[in-house]
């Protein structure tokens, strides 16, 4: 009897698990969930706990692990314990907060990931090469010296971020690529544009297009947009970016011709015209713009991405793949959520 497909995960309660868990459970297969915050104290954990309440699955709580992925021997003895056909790293710093302190994102983000790495070597020897799936991002790209950020970066353009967040996005990228070559882990990532879902995110420099989607459905005073109206990067819908990691995933290693894609799902669309977007859906929703220093950090990335090795490789494609239906989504999920959380849903504000 073959055994179920056993997915490891960490950073479990954050925003990509949140969607990531549970396509992984409608497609069969065993999560085993870690994250440094018990299921009740993280976004990811209460939205899997309504979830798996409508499934009927009342053993959910089991699949979850209280660790903190800086603990290199827990790391350690839970990868040696599950023996993950698939493990995804998912745990990480963002952009912003990064930028607030450059030795606690080099420590944090470095340290995770490396610690994940060097417990899936132990593991690998001869034809078990043990897979790892890590989120990249276009924050692994920076401004080109002889350009703006108005530019369609190719997989392979030199990346040169200004941010501490992309250092170590690059940085990562490399050494998980060195190890496929070197060490027997089957590294795979792809590079993500800003991702959006119903889950609040924290830290991130793209979180500005969030903020408008959450405050379109009520419930709070909205929030000023933290970068001006021009200001232009690549979005998409996050169920298109976890079922990205889980179709990498399950290519044959022998179709991929690099450790690392860039994917994408539309043109980059400016703050301004997903203000537009959301009030063509959201009569009178209006946005307020001061922008501060993350402004900076969102400029320095490029505002579009060539995927066509993604394509070529392992047939990547987005299914949301216009701004106006990103936006239906959203809101839609925005609204079921308030309303599974028993809010009110009422218009924007
Ligand atoms: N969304 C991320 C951030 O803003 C970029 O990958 O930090």
């Amino acid at each position: 009897m073959t055994r179920t497909t056993r997915a490891l995960i960490f950073g479990a309660g954050g925003q990509v698990a949140r969607d990531l868990i549970p396509m992984l459970v409608e497609r069969g297969m065993q999560p085993i969930l870690a994250d440094r915050l018990p299921p009740e104290e993280t976004e990811g954990g209460r939205a899997l706990s309504l979830y798996a309440e409508a499934r009927n699955l009342p053993d959910w709580r089991s699949w979850w692990r209280v660790l903190d992925g800086m603990d290199e021997p827990g790391v350690r003895d839970l990868i040696e314990e599950i023996e993950p056909d698939v493990t995804y790293h998912l745990a990480a710093l963002l952009s912003a907060r990064c930028e607030e302190n450059a030795g606690l994102c080099w420590r944090v983000n470095m340290t995770l990931f490396t610690n994940v790495l060097e417990a899936l070597r132990s593991l690998a020897s001869g034809d078990r090469r043990p897979k790892m799936i890590w989120p990249s991002s276009i924050a692994a790209f920076g401004p080109l010296p002889s350009s703006s950020h108005h530019y369609d970066a190719q997989n392979e353009y030199p990346r040169l971020p200004t941010t501490m967040y992309g250092v170590t996005k690059v940085a990562s990228e490399t050494l998980g690529t060195y190890y496929a070559e070197k060490h027997g882990v089957d590294f795979r990532s792809v590079r993500l544009p800003g991702l959006l879902n119903d889950a609040e995110p924290g830290g991130g420099s793209s979180d500005y297009a969030n903020q408008m989607y959450f405050d379109a459905v009520g419930g709070h005073e909205p929030r000023p947009c933290f970068v001006g109206p021009e200001a232009r990067i690549p979005f998409m819908y996050m169920q298109d970016a976890v079922r990205a990691l889980i179709e990498l995933a399950a290519s044959e290693e022998s179709k991929l011709t690099r450790r690392v894609y860039n994917i994408k799902a539309f043109s980059a669309p400016s703050a301004e015209e997903i203000e537009h977007s959301i009030a063509r859906q959201v009569p009178g929703f209006e946005v307020r713009y001061e922008p501060d220093q993350r402004q900076d950090y969102v400029d320095s990335w490029p505002d579009d991405f060539d995927d066509r090795p993604a394509l070529h490789d392992w047939g990547w494609q987005p299914e949301v793949n216009s701004m106006d239906q990103l936006t239906r989504r959203l809101l839609e999920d925005l609204r079921a959520k308030r309303s599974d959380l028993s809010l009110d849903p009422s218009p924007a504000a």
